[in-house]
């Protein structure tokens, strides 16, 4: 019996041979592949720009035309970075490239929504390609899926307050894709009015930060998985003196940062890589100060901007329920010195008296830190991504059309963090979602029959809030549930677990109280102006 269906298949493969994907774009012919997972096309690894090698830290060049046929079969480009698979110091500035999936369905006559992923890996690492990022199980759903590769730390980040070097390139490497999608787009099948950015962690604040930058808009709605602008860890200050240093470990001693900026500019971007990842200099989102003829993209800090684009955008955001979890369980920064180590991430306090506040709050008198590890976490879950999520929503209430809020609390075999790192305490840590979006090369177990079911639930509630808007037009055997938008006076919110529950208020008590805590200390926060 086996050996006929195999005959079968053979034959119909042989009586239907597919011609590889051909497309006519404005800089020349693109040919892609037909995928054998699904009845969809990729374009793998096209170059949407070019990095500056005489200036790698600053603005891209726009990539010429294709002479001959441009072969998009290679995916495996990645910007200068550690590979956080194999903690090899890898990549290339070749890597400012796009990958393209195209359902079968798309044509001229029916184009289709597009779906833009943007990775996290806050902003230091991350590629975009199917090794993380397989698109099997959102193309099902007749939607084009777009996977973006963007600088990352030094070259991604280095923000110097001068025109050659003003910051934020990989946000501004982002944009450039994102106008590429908008111009090229229809020749692929996809809508170029439908465009919907998504992104996890440092990819969702950087969709935040798209949505709050007073660029053109080139999407129409957004998704952001476990990350805003406001988390603390989104944004730095600009640090002139970066280059310098990264040179002196180089050998190179200079006290000019444009001499240091050319020099490093002239070294093998894995030394950079190298000597980066040894200092303890941050890069990272910065506000750029302002130059003739520069782009600029933040140009005020989060806690100060208003979102007027934001205005008839629907916005899906959540976050999961243990964020913090994966770190807690391998033994990472669980202590007690947590509650200052976190909040003078965001504050700028004279004295303890409002850390001991927070520290009450979360873990009484206990000073036994394996008495309260779940308290920790939570405390630390909260200050990285609920409450500023939570924050978010209310900004977004504010200013957009339809906000759409979720937890994702479901605990299976393919987790992505705890699947990687053997976690088993139960809840979803952060990341764990994306292998539910994504089919992740390598988490090779077949789906289980539950997992299958909450895959198939995620990518049905994304895709269809990218066509409608709406994450749950009709009431299906798979999505039983209508999931309503935030309003003023309820904070209702989807449960995503075994089962999909609509709930409000997630973690009241806690949001609660730091909804007061906030607000008392306002003045406070870095950034904040009056
Ligand atoms: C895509 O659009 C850009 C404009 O943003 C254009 O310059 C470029 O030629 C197009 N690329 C391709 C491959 O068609
Ligand atoms: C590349 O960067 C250098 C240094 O900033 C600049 O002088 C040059 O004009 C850039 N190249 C192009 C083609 O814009
Ligand atoms: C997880 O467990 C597997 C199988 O026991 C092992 O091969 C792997 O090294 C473990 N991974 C980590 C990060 O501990």
């Amino acid at each position: 019996m086996k050996f006929v269906i195999l005959q079968l298949c053979l034959t119909v493969a042989w009586a239907a041979p597919r011609l590889d994907p051909l497309v006519d774009s404005k800089r020349g012919l693109i040919r892609g592949l037909q995928a054998t997972d699904g009845d969809y096309a990729m374009f793998l690894g096209i170059p949407y720009a070019m990095v500056n090698y005489t200036n790698p830290f600053g603005p891209s060049l726009p990539y010429p035309n294709f002479e001959e046929t441009f072969e998009a079969i290679d995916d495996t480009a990645i910007c200068p970075q550690i590979n956080e698979f194999n903690n090899q110091i890898t990549g290339s500035l070749d890597c400012l490239h796009l990958n393209l999936y195209v359902p079968n369905t798309a044509t001229s006559l029916n184009r289709l929504p597009v779906l833009v992923w943007i990775y996290g890996g806050g902003f230091q690492i991350g590629f975009s390609g199917r090794y993380v990022y397989g698109p099997k199980y959102l193309v099902r759903n007749d939607v084009i899926l777009v996977t973006v590769n963007y600088r990352v730390g030094p070259y991604g980040f280095m923000c110097l307050d001068t025109p050659d070097v003003s910051g934020n390139q990989g946000l501004k490497d982002q944009l450039t894709a994102l106008r590429w999608i908008k111009e090229n787009i229809s020749a692929f099948g996809g809508d170029a009015n439908k465009v919907t950015i998504f992104g996890e962690s440092a990819g969702a604040a950087s969709v935040d930060f798209h949505l709050i930058s007073e660029q053109e808009k080139l999407f129409d709605k957004v998704i952001m998985q476990s990350g805003t602008t406001l988390g603390p860890w989104a944004i730095v200050e600009s640090n002139p003196n970066a280059p310098i240093i990264l040179a002196d470990k180089l050998g190179f001693d200079t006290e000019d940062s444009n001499e240091a900026i050319n020099f490093l500019a002239s070294v093998d971007p894995k030394l950079v890589i190298a000597v980066a990842l040894e200092s303890n200099l941050n890069f990272m989102p910065c506000v750029e100060e302002e130059f003739d003829g520069v782009e600029r993209f933040v140009t005020e800090h989060p806690i100060n901007s208003g979102i007027p684009k934001a205005k008839d955008i629907p916005i899906l955001t959540g976050y999961n329920n243990r964020e913090m979890l994966v770190g807690a369980s391998i033994g990472e920064s669980t202590d007690l010195d947590v509650f200052e180590k976190y909040l003078t991430m965001s504050f700028n306090f004279d004295d303890d008296e409002m850390m001991t506040l927070v520290k009450q709050f979360y873990i009484g008198d206990e000073t036994n830190v394996g008495d309260v590890k779940d308290n920790l976490i939570d405390f630390q879950s909260d200050i990285m991504f609920n409450h500023p999520v939570h924050r978010s929503v209310q900004k977004y209430l504010e200013n957009s059309g339809n906000v759409y809020h979720y937890i994702f609390s479901y605990s299976g075999d393919r987790n992505f963090v705890k699947w990687r790192l053997n976690v088993t305490e139960d809840g979803a840590g952060h990341a764990d979602e994306i292998s539910y979006l994504f089919d992740v090369s390598i988490i090779q177990e077949t789906p289980t029959e539950e997992d299958q079911t909450t895959i198939d639930r995620m990518t049905k509630l994304w895709t269809n809030f990218v066509k409608y808007g709406n994450p749950t037009p009709d009431i299906t055997e798979l999505l039983p549930v209508q999931w309503t938008p935030v309003t003023k006076e309820v904070l209702t919110y989807l449960d995503i677990d075994n089962e999909l529950t609509l709930k409000r208020r997630p973690f009241h008590d806690r949001m609660a109280f730091l909804d007061l805590f906030y607000s008392m200390n306002k003045h406070l926060l870095k950034g904040y102006k009056d």
